[in-house]
């Protein structure tokens, strides 16, 4: 399926499968694939092993300054780092999952990976997951998903991914963490989690991955009259 050089943004709950979706869809369409979530984990990991954040967390106004010398940056193969050091297990913790939506209601952490966002998108030909992409950091991507699931398939699924990971999680806390992210990052000040008017929704709670790769491909076909396959 030949594709223009389009931005596709991907927004939605935490869990709800955005990056594994994400990811397979940018593979089949010969996209790059950008994981903003992993930018807000990177600069949690940073504050936390640096000290700009405690266990109350408060977040030392220090961190603004700091972030200048931050090297956070993505491989080819999507990994994250942090200069030389592959972050990428350490940032899917449940320790830095239970501080990352503190960080990622900060303006000015917002705006570091906005920053990022943009330099990595300028090529377009971009599929990006997030909490909103479509309707801040690129309120004018041609396609744009707001995917939804239900919070015990999402509890499950962030569950199994832990487990996989060889971490030994509690089902509740696993549900309870879940929870206060949608809570906070739906109510913060800057840049909430919302559905962008024009985004199409996507409820996968019964769905395969291929389905909605299908229906995601279906509806850019749709868009730009796109015939072969
Ligand atoms: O997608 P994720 O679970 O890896 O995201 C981690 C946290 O980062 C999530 O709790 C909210 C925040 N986030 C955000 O505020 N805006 C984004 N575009 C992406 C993630």
């Amino acid at each position: 399926m030949i594709v223009p050089d389009i931005i596709i943004a991907i927004d939605g709950f935490s869990s709800t499968g955005k990056s594994s979706f994400a990811k397979l869809m940018a593979k089949e369409l010969g996209f790059l694939y950008l994981d903003s979530g992993a930018l807000y984990r990177g600069v949690t990991l940073f504050a936390q092993e640096e000290g700009f954040i405690n266990k109350e967390n408060e977040i030392s106004p220090a961190l603004e300054a700091a972030l200048e010398g931050l090297d956070l940056w993505f491989a080819t193969d999507n990994r994250t780092f942090i200069g030389e050091r592959c972050i990428e297990k350490e940032i899917r913790s449940m320790e830095v999952s239970s501080q990352v939506s503190p960080i990622a209601t900060v303006p000015y952490i917002r705006r570091f990976v906005d920053a990022k966002l943009h330099e990595l998108a300028k090529g377009g030909r971009v599929i990006m997951d997030g909490r909103d992409i479509g309707t801040t950091v690129f309120p004018n991507a041609e396609i744009k998903i707001f995917m939804t699931a239900d919070p015990d398939v999402r509890a499950q699924r962030r569950y199994d991914e832990l487990v996989m990971k060889g971490e030994n999680p509690n089902l509740d806390e696993v549900k309870e963490n879940l929870r206060q992210r949608d809570y906070i990052d739906s109510h913060r000040e800057t840049s909430p989690l919302s559905r962008a008017k024009d985004a199409f929704i996507l409820d996968n709670s019964n769905m395969t991955i291929s389905e909605e790769v299908a229906w995601v491909k279906g509806l850019i076909k749709g868009k730009f009259n796109i015939y072969d396959d």
